[in-house]
């Protein structure tokens, strides 16, 4: 099993170029089948969970080509609406392809993508849209199809601003009779950016990235050129390394717009930044400060997917924080490997209370979701001695060769692959 093997205690520094966003790429991806021609994507991160979806289009009929940043898909080959179980076993985000397909086809089947290890990720909210415009579904064991001959425009008030509930009722719309309104929608960067290239595909959207998003049906749609907007995650994750290292970088190639609630938490970390454009400079010269209360929740306020890297920074900090997850009823998992370095927190519910400790020490860690690898790898960094991620699978579903990019910054990072005898 891959393993990162990492030297803590030396600060980064340097500058580093921010890749594309993994949670716009793969409903863009998945939206790329509603107009049949050629799609040219541009600043794609090459990651498994990018892999996974080019396989699935692939399965559906298409043809895609990943090379450097760039992805062509060839959709106008596609034959089937039928994603293979044993793909959507391996992400969840294959679940996006629901909207588009029955859009496309009419019709479409899929499996119960299932939950995960930051909690139970249902997707009724997902039925409950693509019922509202017409769809008829049938669920039988974990195989849920959908028919609808036609779909037509409905008013639709979500129960959740679910993020994939938004873009697979905004991606089935858009072919729609008449118009769709979705009131309580997601707010996030990705979901602005999927409405962008589904307008530059020649769809009529209005709305994104406020609570109420408008659908004018349209009768087809064309492929098209599209650059990814950068990712904020991986962005607030270079963030927080450089500050727990006491080190300064400068990240290229990001918008700062996207990152505002961080940025406030962690200024209020003591974290010292510079912003001009698509620039950002970021040092954190003393011990950082305690920050009394976070809560993760829909953006634009602090995103869940930066809670555990952000708890790291607040274990080293001078106090008593305390972080509160109102997302995911299982992403504390972190907690006990960063206890194993040497962190003081208690979980209590849905709150992680954090008291500061002088110093981490390396250990052997086993990374359990992908944000709380990329939490365990910040630890390692700031650590004394040697630390061991193990299950860095995990990581490699949303951080493009982390290694290269740390280790670009001066980090004493790298990645051991096993030989086969062993
Ligand atoms: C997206 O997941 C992101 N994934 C997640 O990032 C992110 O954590 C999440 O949004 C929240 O910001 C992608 O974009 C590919 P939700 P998604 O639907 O769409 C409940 C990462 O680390 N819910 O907004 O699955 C659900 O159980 C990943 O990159 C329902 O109850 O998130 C959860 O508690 C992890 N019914 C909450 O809503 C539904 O039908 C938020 O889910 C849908 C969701």
């Amino acid at each position: 099993m891959e393993k990162l093997v990492i030297e803590g205690g030396r600060p980064l520094s340097g500058t580093i170029q921010i890749h594309g966003a993994k949670n716009a790429a793969l409903p863009i991806l998945a939206a790329s089948i509603m107009a049949s021609g050629t799609h040219k994507l541009s600043n794609v991160p090459d990651l498994l969970d990018i892999q996974v979806m080019l396989e699935i289009l692939r399965s559906l009929g298409c043809q895609a080509e990943h090379y450097g940043d760039t992805v062509t898909v060839q959709t106008s080959t596609a034959y089937s609406s039928h994603v293979p179980e044993e793909l959507m076993g391996q992400m969840r985000s294959s679940i996006f392809l629901m909207g588009p397909l029955l859009a496309r086809f009419g019709s479409v089947t899929v499996y119960q993508p299932g939950g995960c290890a930051i909690g139970e990720r249902k997707i009724d909210l997902h039925l409950k849209g693509l019922q509202a415009l017409g769809a008829k579904i049938e669920e039988t064991g974990n195989r849920i199809v959908c028919t609808a001959d036609s779909l037509q425009g409905a008013e639709i008030v979500l129960d959740f601003p679910s993020v994939g509930a938004t873009e697979n009722i905004m991606m089935a719309a858009v072919m729609a009779e008449g118009v769709t309104t979705l009131y309580n929608a997601a707010r996030e960067p990705e979901i602005q950016d999927l409405q962008n290239f589904l307008n530059t595909m020649g769809a009529d959207i209005i709305g994104a990235g406020t609570d109420t998003i408008t659908i004018s049906g349209v009768r087809s749609l064309s492929p098209c050129l599209y650059r990814i907007i950068p990712d904020r995650i991986v962005a607030g994750t270079v963030l927080v390394a450089a500050a727990v290292t006491k080190g300064g970088v400068t990240l290229e190639r990001v918008n700062p717009a996207h990152l505002t609630s961080v940025i406030h938490v962690l200024r209020r970390a003591g974290v010292q930044f510079a912003i001009d454009g698509d620039i950002i400079q970021v040092s954190c010269p003393t011990r950082p400060k305690a920050v009394e209360r976070i809560v993760t929740s829909p953006h634009p306020s602090f995103p869940t997917d930066l809670q555990a890297q952000v708890m790291v920074l607040l274990s080293l900090a001078d106090g008593l924080s305390v972080i509160k997850e109102t997302i995911f009823e299982g992403r504390f998992k972190h907690v006990d490997e960063l206890s194993r370095m040497g962190a003081d927190i208690r979980v209590d519910l849905s709150s992680a209370f954090i008291r500061g400790v002088p110093r981490l020490y390396g250990a052997t860690v086993e990374a359990t979701d992908l944000r709380a690898g990329a939490a365990l790898v910040i630890a390692a960094l700031a650590a004394h001695g040697t630390t061991i991620v193990e299950q860095i699978h995990h990581i490699d579903r949303g951080y493009d060769r982390i290694e290269e990019m740390l280790s670009g910054l001066g980090a004493t990072i790298k990645r051991y692959t096993p030989v086969p005898s062993e």
